[in-house]
């Protein structure tokens, strides 16, 4: 279980999170909701271990394990994994070199030509030209390839706590659907998606056990998944 505890969080010397506590069970998927700009992301920084997020009170541990002094790639190695809001592009990265290494340090070490043959056929499954691999990481790569590519990484490295960050932004409405189908195709009882939004459509895609509705500093109601529903209709008026 992936827990956060009387979790206080401040950056750009203010606090911007305050005692805030959840439980995210491995199994099952939750949602947090609020409107734009009350620290969403921030939260979800938090979580992966961004350090230009400072907790001030509380932890975040793993089945009791303290995350919080944790650099991302240690997170990362637990199985957590983001699917930033802004996927970045990284130049003189190349995709291949970048999987690869991803891959040969959290789960395997691989010669070139049996991780060329295992990316390979999960680019083929996501009908991804083959041709991604040489390019830099995400450099000059549509929304909708980026998105397709952060799968690739779920579909690879398989990891257990995945959280998704308004990745229903920035793609069109086919596109949309091609990526929550493919994400309800990776959902199993052996992963939780913390899904990020105020879109709500992804919900018809990946039902959720709990939400969570964040108020600014705190959270402000647990609930499941009605509340998503009445916020849809009603939306944040009370
Ligand atoms: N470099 C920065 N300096 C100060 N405030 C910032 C900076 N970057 C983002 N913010 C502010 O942080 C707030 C919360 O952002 P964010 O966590 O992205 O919210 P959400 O994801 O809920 O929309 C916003 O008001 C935003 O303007
Ligand atoms: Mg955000």
């Amino acid at each position: 279980m992936l827990s956060i505890k009387n979790l206080s969080v401040s950056v750009w010397e203010k606090e911007i999170l305050n005692q805030i506590s959840c439980d995210f069970e491995l199994g099952k998927n939750y949602c947090i909701l609020w409107k734009n700009g009350s620290w969403k992301s921030s939260l979800a920084m938090t979580l992966m271990g961004n350090p230009k997020y400072k907790i001030t009170n509380g932890e975040i541990t793993l089945d009791w394990e303290n995350l919080s002094d944790l650099s991302p790639d240690k997170r990362a190695k637990l199985w957590i994994f983001l699917a930033f809001q802004n996927i970045p592009e990284i130049s003189w990265v190349k995709l291949f070199e970048f999987l690869k290494w991803v891959y040969d340090n959290a789960i395997k070490t691989t010669t070139f030509m049996e991780f060329k043959k295992l990316i390979e056929s999960i680019l083929d499954e996501l009908q991804l030209s083959k041709d991604f691999l040489w390019r830099d990481l995400n450099v000059g790569f549509s929304w909708w390839e980026r998105r397709k590519l952060e799968i690739l990484q779920m579909k690879l490295l398989n990891p257990k706590y995945i959280i998704l960050d308004e990745i229903d932004s920035w793609l069109d409405v086919d596109a949309f659907k091609v990526v929550a189908e493919m994400l309800k195709s990776i959902s199993t009882d052996q992963n939780s998606f913390i899904i990020i939004t105020h879109i709500f459509t992804i919900l018809d895609y990946l039902p959720v056990d709990e939400t969570i509705v964040l108020n600014h500093w705190k959270v402000e109601e647990k609930w499941w998944w009605e509340i998503a529903q009445r916020i849809k209709e009603n939306w944040f008026k009370k």
